[in-house]
Order: structure tokens, then sequence, then C-alpha cells
């Protein structure tokens, strides 16, 4: 049985059978419509959600199939002390998939251990986020028409982002692929990344701290908000918080074809007057992540439509 805990759970090649299948799924949805009758997903999460958890029970709905779960640690027995281990050993006499957050690295992992079910990690602490990253993948190669031979502005808080984790991760298998990261000092990208993934594999990249030295470079700007909960005194946080906002002046820095991807939700790091910049492709990017949930959800379950 497969589970999705990091990108790298999954080849190259599986990513792309992901995607196109993701694009015949949106291209051809009632092909899709019944394809999970009878299956149940169960979407535990333990920490606060708005498109993650409901793209997955969307995608699972558009399946045919049905869902069921919590929102919040405070609605479960997680509150009366229930492990993480006991709690998917009854979630696998339930359902047949499951996708689960936690603020805990590692607690989706751990649940793989004892499911019997396949377990999709949908954001665990400021580990990983991998369904964020097909869903930015799916993105940049609909609207780019590439995945490689790109220049990615990574922007915001480099260090407790999951989404930008995984993303960098994922990219660096393709060819010609450079970062910018863009980040304060006190949220650089962890060196076990920057180490480990970027110069082990000598991927090309640059570190700048101004935003408007970066833009005029970019194909894709990935912009992130300052991941509030992970900071350990709010004075720290209040101090970073609105340390970039992309505005339309700097806009007027980028490439014409340049395009702006955001995981959502967004706090004050892109004006809503981007919004009506052609290049702003968040919410586009939101509607994907249902599509490519849609993909996952059925190689999971080795169910194939003909
Ligand atoms: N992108 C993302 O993970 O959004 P939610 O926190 O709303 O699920």
């Amino acid at each position: 049985m497969k589970h999705l805990l990091n990108p790298l759970d999954l080849s190259v090649e599986e990513i792309d059978e992901i995607l196109d299948l993701a694009n015949d799924i949106e291209a051809n949805p009632e092909k899709y419509a019944h394809a999970c009758d009878g299956k149940k997903l169960a979407t535990l999460f333990y920490e606060p959600s708005t498109r993650t958890r409901l793209s997955h029970e969307a995608a699972m709905m558009n399946l045919g199939g049905n869902v069921l779960g919590f929102s919040s640690a405070d609605s479960s027995s997680a509150t009366k002390g229930e492990s993480v281990s006991d709690t998917i050993r009854m979630i696998s006499c339930y359902a047949d998939i499951c996708a689960m957050r936690h603020p805990k690295e590692g607690a989706p992992m751990v649940a793989s251990q004892y499911s019997s079910i396949p377990i999709i990690n949908a954001g665990d602490g400021g580990h990983q986020h991998p369904t964020q990253t097909l869903t930015d993948l799916l993105t940049i190669r609909s609207e780019k028409g590439r995945l490689h031979d790109i220049t990615i502005g990574l922007c915001g808080d480099l260090k407790f982002g999951r989404t930008v984790h995984s993303l960098i991760h994922a990219l660096v298998r393709y060819e010609n692929v450079k970062f910018v990261l863009i980040s304060p000092e006190e949220l650089r990208l962890p060196s076990y990344i920057r180490k480990d993934v970027l110069d082990k594999h000598n991927i090309p990249y640059e570190e700048v701290v101004r935003l408007e030295d970066a833009m005029g470079e970019l194909d894709l700007l990935y912009m992130t908000r300052v991941q509030k909960e992970r900071f350990f005194n709010e004075e720290d946080y209040v101090r970073m918080k609105d340390f970039y906002i992309l505005d339309a002046a700097k806009m007027e820095l980028a490439k014409e074809d340049m395009l702006v991807l955001h995981p959502l939700p967004r706090v004050n790091e892109i004006s809503v007057e981007v919004d009506r910049d052609p290049r702003a492709i968040y919410f586009k990017q939101a509607q994907y992540g249902v599509y490519v949930r849609m993909a996952l959800i059925l190689t999971l379950l080795e169910i194939k439509v003909s």
C-alpha cells in the first residue's frame, strides 16, 4: 500500500501521471463522477484548514464517494489523550483512505505505520505539505507549460513554511530550475534544506532580502505568509508579519509573463490590488488543488477509469 507523506514518495514519472490524470479530470469531470462510489475519505485535521480539508472532501465527493472526519483536535478524542496510532487503527475500520493534518512533524508518518488504509499527509508542522506541492506543480505546468527551465522566487517565511520545503524537494528533480530565496535573515530557509537538498544536488540558488532586487529575473513568484502559529512569541511575529507586501508598484518590476502563486491563506503579503493583475493566479491555483487531489485519491486507491 502506498501513502503520500513526502513529495519524494512519488517518482517524477508518478507525478507526471498524477498531473496528466488531473488534466483529464479537469477536461472530462463526468467521466470520473462515479469512480469512488461506495468509498469513504476520512479527514483528520488536528490543525485549522480551509483549502486542504475542503478540497480533499470536494475531491472525494466529485468522485462519487463520501467523507467523514473532524476539523479540530478539540472535537476528537485526542482531547482525552488518544494517540495518533490508536486513532488511525479506528479510522482504518471506518474509511478507505485518510488525509491527516497535524501540528507535530512526522505525525502522518506515525499514522502510516499503524494504518491499513493509505495516508495522505495534509501538512505536518513546519515539515511537509505534499498535496500543496502537487497543486503547485499542476498550476505551474498548466499555466507555464513546463516544470523545467524556470527561475522561481520563494518569498516570505522560508523557515516555517512547509509548502516551500515540499516544493523545493519536488522541483530540484527538474532540469535547469533556479531558486531565488527571498526572506528576512530570521526566516531564512533552514540549513538542512539548503545543504542537504540544494547544495548536495548543485542546484543554483541565491538568497536576497529585498523583493524588489529579485523581481526582474523571475518566471514565477511564490509568495507565502509569515506562519504566526509557529512563532514562540507574538512580538517576533508582529515584527516580521508585514516584511513583504507585494503591490502593483512591485509588479511593474516583473516580467510580463511572470506568474504569482500563493498557497493561501493570504494575510497582508499580497495587496488586494494585485488580484486584478492577470499574472496573479493564486485563486486558480486553489481550483487546481481539487483536480490534483481527485487524481491522487484515484491513484492511491488504485482505481482506473477508462
Ligand atoms: N494551502 C493551505 O494549506 O491552506 P489551508 O491551511 O487553508 O488548508
